[in-house]
């Protein structure tokens, strides 16, 4: 008589950690066991990949996580993976450990290892998971609602300061390359003014709305900078220099963005993204991302990461000029 192996299915977590990945790795485990697969966890990215760290999961190692920022079985980013040999060496090391599928949890730099492991014939989805929301296949990412909220909590803290003191904050948040995380800020906390990579700044109409609204009565002003324009420093310098009205102080919000409790979107988001990753590994798909699409959770390509990345919302860049005066 013979007997059946058990479905083995591995989740990594990759690149830089979002608050609901947590949420992610526990829908992975845990709808993967109720369609009767085992799971193993991989640590530390693919940097755990290419050691063979493997840990086996099972529902109670993803008890009480899902409402934790960070990730139970940690992130990090692996410059070998960058080479066919590496990509190679993980693709043997999920082989040799008997692994039928894998779930990569990540931004859209994660997805191009995955891709490249989905090419060697592994079974591979992606669940995009970034604070910076700069990825294609999905209307939004994992962590970027927390991300957001953290950034205008402790904007609103400032603005305190910045109300008593006559005083104007330079606040610069992440998000690399993209503006997402500093538009939706911006808007989500009534900033004066926000700069965004995606759009070229001009100084001197940032300085002249900061003189105008100064001298109609508004003695605060709150600009938020995505670090991808240039560092909270350099813009205080060049607006110190261009006599914007102000001496601008700087708050640099870090990696406090990426921590804390996900919010509830992001905890519902992070569980329908990821059970539907395994729905789509039982389904025989690969080489797929899950996303957010119209409020339904679709499978894509998992190239659609990189190569329909949406464009910046313009309405919303506009209206905090309409709006913030
Ligand atoms: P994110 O997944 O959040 O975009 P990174 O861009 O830092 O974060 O990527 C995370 C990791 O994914 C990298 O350190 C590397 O190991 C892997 N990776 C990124 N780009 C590639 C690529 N082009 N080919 C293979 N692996 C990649
Ligand atoms: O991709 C997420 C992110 O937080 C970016 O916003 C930021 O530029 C980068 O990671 C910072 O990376 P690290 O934590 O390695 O400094």
């Amino acid at each position: 008589m013979q007997f059946e192996r058990k479905k083995r299915i591995a989740v990594l977590t990759s690149g830089g950690d979002a608050p609901g990945m947590n949420a992610a790795i526990r829908a992975v485990v845990r709808n993967s066991i109720w369609h009767g697969a085992e799971v193993v966890g991989v640590l530390r990215g693919y940097d755990g990949l290419l050691a063979g760290d493997f840990i086996p999961l099972d529902h109670k190692s993803v008890g009480g996580i899902i409402l934790y920022g960070g990730t139970l079985l940690q992130t990090a980013r692996c410059d070998k993976f960058f080479t066919s040999e590496g990509v190679k060496q993980g693709y043997d090391r999920l082989k040799a450990f008997g692994v039928d599928a894998l779930v990569v949890i990540g931004g859209d730099g994660s997805f191009h290892g995955a891709e490249k492991l989905a090419a060697l014939g592994m079974q591979v989805i992606g669940v995009p998971a970034t604070i910076d929301k700069d990825m294609g296949g999905t209307f939004t990412t994992i962590g970027f609602d927390t991300a957001c909220n953290t950034a205008r909590e402790c904007v609103r803290k400032l603005r305190d300061t910045a109300s008593s003191h006559d005083r104007m904050f330079i606040v610069e948040v992440m998000g690399r390359n993209a503006g997402f995380l500093a538009l939706e800020t911006a808007v989500a906390c009534g900033a004066e003014y926000v700069l965004v990579p995606e759009i070229e700044t001009d100084f001197d109409e940032l300085c002249e709305r900061l003189r105008s609204s100064k001298s109609s009565g508004k003695n605060h002003a709150i600009v938020i900078l995505a670090e991808g324009v240039m560092s909270a420093s350099q813009l205080a310098d060049k607006l110190r220099t261009m006599d914007c009205g102000y001496d601008p102080k700087i708050t640099v919000l870090g990696h406090l963005q990426r921590g804390g409790s996900p919010t509830s979107y992001d905890v519902v988001l992070a569980t329908r993204l990821a059970d539907i990753a395994v729905e789509a590994i039982f389904r025989g798909e690969t080489n797929v991302m899950t996303g957010l699409m119209h409020n339904e959770i679709i499978t894509c390509p998992i190239s659609d990461a990189w190569e329909k990345k949406a464009p910046l919302d313009m309405e919303l860049f506009n209206m905090i000029e309409k709006l913030s005066r």
